[in-house]
Parts: C-alpha cells; structure tokens; sequence
C-alpha cells in the first residue's frame, strides 16, 4: 500500500497508544483516523501536554510535537473496539491496550483482514498467546510486535558483530536488567497478574528477544527463580501517594523520591501505593535458558534499582572473544524526566589480540528513548505497511517465542522444575 492510503485505527490510547498515534499522525498527516478506549482522559492528557496546556505524560514515548495539529483531538473516539471497527473505514490497527486484552483485539483485527501493530507481549496466559499465534503465523497482511529495542542502533550493531564472527562461535551470554524506574510497575494496573500476567512478560520479554535476536539461536529449556522482597503489602489498593498521609516521609512516595534523589514524578494515574494488598507479582526473577546446541543464557532482572542505577545488557561469549553490550553506558535525567545525557556502548576483546586492538563503540541516544529504538523500530512499522523490507520486522513469531520464554520460566518458578519451551515443531 502508498503510505497515503494509510487509515490507521488504535485500540488503546494510553501512553504507548496516543504515541504511536502521535508518531504516525506526524510523519503522515491524516493517517490516523480513528481511536478507541475506555477512556479517553490520558489521550487528552498527553495531547494537551503537547500543547503545552497540562505535563507531558507520555513517558517512554516521549517525542517532539512537530507537524502535530489540535485537530488531531476530533478525530472519532469509541469506547468499544468491535463499534469502532464496524463504523470506520480503516486498514491497520495498533492494539496498545493493557497486555490482557491484546489477543481478543487481535482477532477482531484478523477477522477484518487489517494489517496488525500489536503491543509486546503478544498476550499473557498459555491459551491466548498460543491463540495469537494460531491466528498470525500464515496471516497475510502485516503483523508485528513492538519490541521498541531492536531498532536501537547499538542492538543492530552487536547483532552484526556477532554474524560477522567478531567474537567466533556463541558458546553463553550473562544478561542483567536492573530497572531503575521499576517501582513504577507497582503503581498502576501492572502490579496484579490478571492484567500483566508476571513482569518477565512485560520487561524480560525485550531482553529476551535482544538475546534472541544477537545470537541467532533457539530457546529449548529454562530453569527460574522469582520472589517478591520490595513491593506489596497490606494498603489500600485505592492509596495513591497524593492522599497519602505518609506522602513526605514513606521512602517510596513518588514526592519523598523527587526530594531525595531528583526521581521525576509519574503522571497522576501512576501514583498508586507500592505497599498495595492487591499486588501479587515478584518483583526480581532469575532464568537460565539452554539454547540449541548447548549454549548457555543467565538472565536476572531487578526492580529495585535506584535512579542513577539501571543497567541492562550483558556479556556475549563466544569461541574468539567477549562482547559487552551496555545499554546504560552513560545516562543523566533531569528531575523533570528530561534525558540530557544517554548512550550505549559495546566492547570487544578478542583473543590473540593487544589491548589497543580491543574495539569500543558509542551510541548516544539522549534525548530519544527506547536507546534510540522507537523512532528506527517505528519507521519499520512504515516500511512493513507500505511492502519495503526492513531489517527490524518485529514479526510475531519473534514475539511467540520471546513470550514463550516468559512463560516457561515463569512456569519454572511456579513448579520448581526445569521446563521444556515446546517449541520444536516452530523452529
Ligand atoms: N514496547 C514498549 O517498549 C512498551 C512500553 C510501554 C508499554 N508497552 C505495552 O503497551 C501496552 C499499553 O501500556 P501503556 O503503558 O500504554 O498502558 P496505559 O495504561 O497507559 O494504556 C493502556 C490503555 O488501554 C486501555 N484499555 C484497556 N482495556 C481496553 C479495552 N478492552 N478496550 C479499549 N481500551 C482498553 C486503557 O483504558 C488505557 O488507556 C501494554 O501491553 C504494555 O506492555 C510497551
């Protein structure tokens, strides 16, 4: 299709959802034409943010206002996905609502023959996401899953080093995410398991698919651990911390976190208790996944890092050398959410070689998110819609076997077992 054809509808326009909207509307004016929630309020919060009438709330996604108009506001709105889809004339669909409802949108989207952006995961529990994949794997229109970093130019940069076999055969790879905004998944509907399933789902799921992605290679089984030692407890599942009477002195209050370590402070529908009885999530997990062949995979996640303490990425080992793959390498926020300094890094020592051969690269992303993926990952989303090939095709067997991974790790924790992924007849 010409991109002028476009006539994309969203499913969700929440914080990632109003911003792929925002995306496509500024790159193609009038491309978007429709939208549908339950609720409109953090549409038009992020709108009138980014007309400088209210904070801007998009968070992760957050992008300059360019070529955006307040027209933008009147296109129609729907509160059911099904009323929308049968009234408007509409050929793609971003599905960007909470991960529970990700695969009944995606069957109303197949049996309208749309072309299909959905949000990672594909979906949560063992039936839908088995259900996802029934329903897109020989689907042919476009169907992708938004894992925002494989555009990163530093996720394409290790991927090409280890094709070329900078560091020889892939023999393990040791893998961390310490999430250093992470009690803001304990602040909203993310917390509980009926709508996120577990955070390797929501969080991991990127990590995995990186590892995926850079070594070339199939998950066959995973052995993991979680608890919950930080978040939770027995307040109010109602309590935000603006009410709350401990708002100054709780160390975890969004309020007493900006006073004490410059931490910006979340939109207002994500001020939530951390404390909350209703949340029933861990909030650390550690996985080791044996790949074809033997190699080896670690991966631990954290979401209780401090502020200037995230890390992500890890050390790819392979026959010739090692390679170390940071996404923090260097990263600054001011306490008004604004990335004034941010950049990746890769290092390689290879054997048989000096130490001045050693080789060290930088990708600086400040002032984008996602390391610089949302913006590559999104122009792929374009390419894919208008059939030009893209390296990023964010394909949805990609995002099968990545939640498949969550799930069998999850599994693992929950039976004390090492766990078969299932994925023989696929790979
Ligand atoms: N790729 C990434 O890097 C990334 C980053 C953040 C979030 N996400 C994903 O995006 C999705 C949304 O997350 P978010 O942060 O935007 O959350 P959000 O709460 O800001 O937005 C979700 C929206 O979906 C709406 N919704 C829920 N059920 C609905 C239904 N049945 N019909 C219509 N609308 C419905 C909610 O009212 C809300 O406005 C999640 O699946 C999450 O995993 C991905």
């Amino acid at each position: 299709m010409k991109q002028e054809e476009l006539k994309i509808a969203c499913i969700g326009a929440g914080n990632s959802g109003t911003s792929h909207m925002i995306w496509f509307e500024q790159r193609i004016p009038g491309s978007v034409v429709t939208f549908c929630d339950l609720d409109r309020s953090i549409f038009d919060m992020t709108i009138d943010g980014y007309f400088g009438k209210g904070a801007n709330i998009s968070g992760d996604f957050k992008q300059d206002v360019g070529g955006l108009t307040e027209a933008f506001r009147e296109i129609p709105f729907y509160t059911n996905a099904d009323e929308m889809l049968n009234n408007e004339d509409v050929n793609a669909v971003l599905i960007c609502t909470s991960c529970d409802a990700h695969a009944e949108m995606v069957e109303k989207c197949v049996k309208r023959g749309l072309h299909i952006m959905v949000e990672k995961p594909i979906a949560i529990t063992e039936d839908d996401i088995e259900k996802v994949w029934d329903l897109l794997k020989d689907y042919p229109k476009v169907s992708t899953v938004n894992f925002t970093m494989r555009g990163a130019p530093v996720s394409l940069a290790a991927k090409h080093h280890v094709e070329n076999g900078t560091i020889g055969k892939i023999v393990s790879v040791q893998y961390v995410n310490n999430v250093h905004y992470g009690d803001g998944y304990f602040r909203h509907w993310m917390r509980t398991q009926n709508r996120v399933g577990n955070l390797m789902l929501q969080k991991a799921t990127h990590d995995f698919d990186i590892i995926n992605s850079i070594i070339g290679l199939k998950p066959v089984s995973a052995a993991a651990f979680g608890s919950r030692l930080v978040y939770g407890g027995d307040m109010p599942d109602d309590l935000t911390c603006d009410v709350c009477e401990n708002k100054t002195t709780c160390p975890m209050s969004v309020y007493r976190m900006f006073m004490d370590a410059s931490k910006p402070v979340p939109a207002p529908h994500r001020r939530q208790c951390v404390y909350a009885n209703e949340i029933d999530i861990d909030d650390n997990q550690t996985a080791i996944f044996q790949y074809e062949g033997g190699v080896n995979v670690s991966y631990s996640q954290s979401f209780n890092a401090p502020q200037q303490g995230g890390q992500r990425g890890g050390y790819f080992i392979g026959t010739e050398g090692i390679m170390h793959l940071k996404y923090y390498n260097e990263f600054v926020e001011t306490p008004q959410g604004q990335m004034i300094a941010g950049s990746s890094s890769i290092d390689i020592t290879r054997y048989h070689q000096k130490p001045a051969s050693r080789i060290h690269e930088v990708y600086d992303w400040a002032g984008n998110n996602h390391f610089d993926g949302t913006g590559f990952g999104m122009e792929a989303k374009l390419a894919l819609l208008t059939d030009k090939d893209t390296e990023i095709k964010n394909s949805i067997k990609e995002g099968y076997i990545s939640a498949k991974m969550c799930l069998a790790a999850q599994k693992s924790i929950e039976e004390k077992r090492v766990v078969d992924l299932g994925l023989k007849s696929i790979l």
